[in-house]
This record gives C-alpha cells, structure tokens and sequence, in this order.
C-alpha cells in the first residue's frame, strides 16, 4: 500500500518524481477552465474521500477540484458527522471505507490517528495536515519555489514564528531535497528536537537563531504560518502573541533577506500579525501560486499513490 503520509518517511527518490510531475501536469492544462477534465483521466472509476476533522479552504476544494479533473469522483465528509466523531474506532472506519472507496485523505489532530487509519485501511491514506505535519503543502511549496528559482537544492529557507506543523514538514523537506533551513522564533516554540537532529543527521544544515534579522541574512525564502494553529488552545492566543511580535515578517525583515528572497505562507494568515500585509501583496510573496500548486502537487500525489 503506498500512503503517503510524510516527507520524511517518503524516499527522496519518490518526492522527486512526485514533484516533477505536479509540474508538469501542471504545464498540460495552462488556460483551461479549471471544471475541463485533464486529457489523461487516471482516476476515472475511482472513489476518493475527503475527511475532515477541522476546517479547510484550500486542502478541500484542490483535492476535489483536483480529483475531478482527473476523472475521480470525490466524498467530502466532516469528521464530527461521521461515526468516527462519536466513538466508532479508527480501525473500523478504515476497514468499512476501504470497502467503498479507492483513496482517503484525512485532516486530523494526532498523528496517531493518521497512522492507525493507514494501518487498518486496505487503500491508500494521505496526510491532509495533523497537529505534527503538514506534507501537502511542502510539497506544493517546493513546487512553487522551484518554478520561481529553479532546485531548491543548497538553498536557504527560513521560517520565522511559531515552529508547528508546517515548520515540521519543512524540516522534513530540507532533510530529503538537501536544502539549509534556519528556524527562529523563541525557544518554547521551537520545533520538535527529534525532526531537526533527523534533518541534521541527513546531512543538511538545520539552524535555530533567535534573532530574526541575523536568521534572514543570505535567505533564497523567508516562510510564516499563523502564530496559533487549530489545534492551539485559544487562551494561548494573547501570550503567543506577545512572545511572537518580534518575528513578524515586514519588510524591514524581507530586506535583510536576498534581495530576490521569496516570501512563502501557507494560508489562511492573520494579516499584519505574523506577516504584513505590505510583505504578503508585495513583489517577494507567492502566497497564492503555493495555494494553486496545491491542487497540481496533490494531483500527482494523488497518482503516485494509486499507481494510475
Ligand atoms: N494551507 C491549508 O492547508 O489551508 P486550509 O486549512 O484552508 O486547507
Ligand atoms: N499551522 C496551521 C496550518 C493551517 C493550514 C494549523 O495547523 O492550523
């Protein structure tokens, strides 16, 4: 069964393929209508569901729009509608959707329970974001860097907040695809220690400085995420924002950066908390090409996952 679940357990090899062909199936459907069907249609016949046990924007409507396109027909469900949500194990819901579907994506919040539904399930799973890692949207993100700059390989990205679930994929990312990553944000939000000293062993640069102007000098993309994620309780929100202020992305920031930096962030963002809305609409910001790349990365996820 190949589920793709995260970056780091997924083979380098396998992330480039998959990343190489969201572009280019990307390329085949320049200035369609989004609702044209691509002219391959490799999930014809096939069922995918869509779980979701928190909200979504851009993972629900690029994995549909995305399942659609190639032929698929999609099940969106919410996880808290579905029996799952009022005690029916992890175990017997991967084994009764296996009976129904070809695919399950869940967004979650333990891991745990994305692993125990890769377990027990007979199809493959994809990890559409968990309290520990986001990998779709790396993916898509490393896509819309390299369209922009070329391999990411030897480059330098810095993510400047709180060290979360989107963090974690990058950390993950830099260990796979070889690029340096510097972290800065203040110590009780650092990211898992275990992701970094994996990354390190790979061989590849990870840093954690806690001055954001000094973390930014030489960057090739400077990354954000919100300062309080969903699975963050919200009577934390007054004192992550406190400890987090110092490292808002401005533009005073992006200019310590390469002048050709990029500026990444996964949406949905607080504009002018974590990041200025000057810096997000101004010329370093692909925010909303990583939010198209979703559906094309996705897509070829999607494809690498049925073998199709
Ligand atoms: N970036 C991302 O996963 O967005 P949604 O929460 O809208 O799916
Ligand atoms: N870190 C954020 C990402 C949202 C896409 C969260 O988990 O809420």
């Amino acid at each position: 069964m190949t589920h793709f679940l995260d970056i780091h357990t997924t083979d380098p090899d396998q992330l480039r393929q998959i990343i190489d062909a969201g572009k280019a199936m990307k390329a085949a459907r320049l200035g369609r209508p989004k609702g044209a069907p691509d002219d391959e249609q490799p999930l014809a016949g096939h069922m995918v569901a869509l779980i979701f046990e928190k909200p979504s924007t851009r993972t629900r409507v690029s994995f549909d729009v995305g399942v659609r396109q190639m032929g698929g027909q999609t099940m969106v469900l919410s996880g808290a509608d579905m029996q799952l949500g009022h005690g029916e194990t992890i175990a017997d819901t991967a084994r009764v959707l296996s009976r129904y579907v070809d695919l399950i994506m869940i967004r979650t919040f333990e891991e745990q329970t994305l692993l125990e539904m890769a377990e027990h399930a007979d199809v493959p799973v994809i990890n559409g974001l968990t309290n520990r890692s986001h990998p779709c949207q790396i993916m898509a993100d490393i896509q819309t860097f390299e369209e922009h700059r070329g391999p990411i390989a030897g480059k330098k990205v810095v993510w400047s907040g709180d060290g979360n679930n989107v963090c974690v994929s990058f950390i993950h990312a830099a260990g796979q695809l070889g690029f340096d990553f510097t972290f800065t944000g203040p110590q009780t939000l650092d990211p898992e220690a275990g992701f970094v000293e994996e990354a390190r062993a790979k061989g590849v640069n990870i840093e954690i400085e806690r001055d954001p102007m000094k973390a930014v000098e030489g960057a090739d993309l400077v990354v954000t995420d919100t300062w309080v994620s969903m699975h963050d309780p919200q009577s934390a929100r007054e004192r992550r924002h406190n400890q987090l202020r110092g490292y808002q992305v401005n533009q005073r920031l992006m200019s310590n950066a390469k002048p050709d930096a990029l500026f990444m962030h996964c949406l949905p963002a607080h504009r002018d908390d974590e990041a200025t809305s000057e810096v997000m609409d101004g010329p370093h910001s692909v925010i909303f090409d990583e939010a198209e790349n979703r559906l094309h990365a996705q897509k070829a996820i999607m494809r690498w996952c049925l073998g199709v």
